[in-house]
């Protein structure tokens, strides 16, 4: 297993470019299952969750291309299909059950694996099912997968009113409506700009979807889609942890790719707590305002609210702002591992249930450490760039899941980080 290793110091300066958005890409490569042609999908991230995403296609009988080393991913289903998704696969990422609403909706049945809790909280799955159930599927769990079957082998279109504005629901259920009979409207559907992007490339495939991007979207089945070749989105939440890293350790960063409405409430809290962001024609600038990081409240919610997904990072640059803040974390029930983590570097970190209140200290201090998912393991890095002395991050496998070249891009810009075997 690898370490990375973090020699905290001086100020940042130079650019790092934002890959294509592992949370779409995850969610495109699916929809190759709901044509017999071709989907191209360019700017994709070298990941190793876009790694597992082929596997899972692959064993689902898709082709599927890494070209241009990765960043073009060119998939095909035109052959027969296997409409069974195994636990093996399905368990190393959550993402994997947006398989279910494409094979139902090409094969109409499919049996799925529950993928099981994760670090970060139960993530449940009644939204997808009790949505696909309106639209026609009988859905059983049996032997921990989900077996599903489509009345009269095609699902129809329903209205559904979703009791959460679930991210993964609203993705599962519009890709299943492509190909329903008759018209499914979402309501309270995810608003995250990844929704937006899977609906361009549907389009792009022939379906009929509108009013993606807001709460209500409307979905006209049609009888068959077509290929297609889609530029998979800015990803935001790289693009929100690397613009930390100047706000952490001083200096000014250009994040190249980066527009401000992907992070508007993000942009907000930075401004509150003394950093400012300036577009440019290529991106983002970021630098501190003064010297000094002022304490901010932080909730996180659905898009366009402040992104769960940057929490932990949030949290890092808050624990050496003047005065004290509190983070409210209210999308998943377990995401202050990196608390504890934080705190063995000298944060003075307080959670309590869903709260974590966090009193700015003057410097932190390097430690060993522990990744415990994705963001808090890049959460820890942010915080030992910032840190006295040097720290050693373990089980860093977790951040190969979501962070291309992560020691490349913030040693581009100054920072003294190396990855390591360990012995
Ligand atoms: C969530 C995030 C998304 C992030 C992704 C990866 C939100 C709203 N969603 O998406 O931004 O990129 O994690 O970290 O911030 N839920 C149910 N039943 C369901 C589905 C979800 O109860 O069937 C609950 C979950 O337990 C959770 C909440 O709804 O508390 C959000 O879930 P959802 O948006 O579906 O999660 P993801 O799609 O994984």
């Amino acid at each position: 297993m690898d370490s990375i290793v973090v020699k905290g110091g001086g100020a940042l300066s130079g650019q790092i470019p934002i890959a294509g958005a592992k949370n779409a890409c995850l969610t495109l490569m699916p929809a190759c299952l709901l044509s017999d042609q071709p989907l191209t999908l360019t700017n994709a991230p070298r990941l190793s969750d876009i790694r597992t995403m082929t596997e899972l296609l692959r064993s689902l009988g898709a082709e599927v291309t890494s070209l241009q080393e990765g960043k073009v991913l060119a998939m095909s289903c035109h052959g027969a299909i296997n409409t069974r998704a195994e636990y093996d696969i399905v368990r190393k990422m959550r993402a994997s059950n947006l398989v279910l609403g494409p094979l139902l909706a090409r094969e109409g049945h499919a049996q799925v694996s529950l993928p099981g809790g994760c670090a970060i909280g139960a993530r449940p799955m009644d939204i997808h099912t009790d949505s696909l159930a309106l639209m026609g599927a009988q859905i059983d769990l049996r032997d921990g997968y989900l077996h599903a079957k489509a009345d009269g082998g095609k699902l129809k279109g329903a209205v559904i009113d979703f009791p959460f504005a679930s991210v993964g629901a609203t993705e599962n259920i519009m890709m299943a409506a492509t190909l329903a009979k008759d018209t499914t409207v979402i309501n309270n559907a995810a608003r995250e700009p990844e929704i937006v992007d899977l609906a361009e490339c549907l389009r792009a495939m022939g379906a009929q979807i509108d009013g993606d991007g807001t709460s209500r979207i409307e979905i006209q089945g049609v009888d068959s889609l077509h290929g297609a070749t889609h530029r998979v989105v800015t990803d935001r939440i790289e693009l929100g942890t690397y613009m930390l890293a100047p706000a952490i350790c001083g200096g000014e960063v250009e994040l190249l790719g980066g527009r401000i409405n992907l992070l508007a409430a993000f942009c907000e809290k930075l401004d509150a707590a003394g950093i400012d962001v300036t577009e440019t024609e290529s991106g983002l600038k970021v630098a501190r305002r003064n010297g000094n990081i002022h304490a901010v409240n932080v909730t996180t919610e659905p898009f366009p609210g402040f992104p769960t997904d940057l929490q932990a990072q949030m949290m890092a640059l808050l624990c050496t702002a003047e005065g004290t803040s509190v983070l409210e974390e209210k999308i998943f029930e377990n995401r202050f591992m990196h608390a504890p983590e934080l705190i063995r570097m000298g944060a003075d970190i307080d959670v309590h249930g869903g709260m974590a209140t966090v009193t700015g200290v003057k410097k932190l201090k390097g430690a060993p450490v522990m990744a415990t998912d994705l963001r808090a393991s890049v959460s820890l890095i942010l915080a030992a760039m910032a840190a006295e002395g040097e720290t050693k991050v373990s089980r860093v496998y977790h951040l190969d899941r979501g962070y291309e070249h992560v020691v490349a891009k913030l040693r581009g810009v100054g920072a003294n980080i190396e990855r390591i075997k360990d012995q």
